[in-house]
């Protein structure tokens, strides 16, 4: 019998292998986001608790199925395979606008991996998905995460309101984008 075809395809950059999550990633999910500073610097108040990821990975599997060619893609380094954290491209709340986006561990930051794997995930909504725009939110005071945004071809576009919160918002169209090095 033939596999079941990959919910997402695999990508992969100079130092990075991403491939949809899987139920059986739960641990990998759990460590992330029960890390307080992970959450702090993301500007959440507190960390999540672990039924609630439990909760979330599930929705987190299904995405794909619903929405063909987004979801989350859970990032490992390719020379030592060790998880690094996630990488998505998804609808941003509950707008029509599709958001890049990424979480990773404490110790894998300050290396350019975030700048990576997001670099890589432009790309691909705009080549193999022919998405027009893409978006990236933050907190006002994630500058790490602005600079991310940028360096991966989002642009400064002032402020929006997602998730019930007024965030700092990045904005790309594949008409204006040229073509970045994936790293
Ligand atoms: C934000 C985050 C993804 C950055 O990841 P990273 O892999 O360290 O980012 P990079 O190494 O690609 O660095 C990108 C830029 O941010 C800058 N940066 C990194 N940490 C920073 C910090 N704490 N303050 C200010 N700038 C910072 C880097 O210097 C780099 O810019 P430069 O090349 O001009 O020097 C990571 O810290 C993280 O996962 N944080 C918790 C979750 C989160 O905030 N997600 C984003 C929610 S919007």
């Amino acid at each position: 019998m033939a596999a079941a075809p990959e919910p997402l395809p695999r990508l992969r950059t100079r130092r990075l292998a991403l491939r949809a999550f899987r139920r059986g990633d739960l641990e990998d999910l759990v460590r992330l986001d029960t890390d307080a500073r992970v959450m702090r610097q993301a500007g959440h108040a507190r960390a999540v608790s672990r039924a609630d990821v439990v909760a979330a990975l599930p929705r987190i599997c299904r995405y794909p199925a619903a929405h063909p060619g987004l979801g989350c893609w859970h990032a490992t380094r390719r020379d030592t395979g060790a998880y690094v954290g996630w990488f998505i491209l998804k609808y941003c709340g509950k707008s029509c606008d599709v958001e890049v986006g990424y979480r990773l561990l404490p110790e894998a930051w300050g290396q350019g991996f975030a700048t990576e794997g997001a670099t890589a995930l432009v790309r691909y909504g705009f080549d193999t998905l022919e998405l027009d725009r893409i978006i990236g939110v933050t907190h006002p005071d994630n500058t790490a995460s602005q600079r991310v945004l940028m360096k991966a071809g989002l642009a400064d576009a002032g402020w929006g309101r997602y998730y019930g919160r007024r965030l700092r918002l990045f904005a790309a169209r594949r008409f204006d984008f040229g073509g970045l090095d994936a790293g």
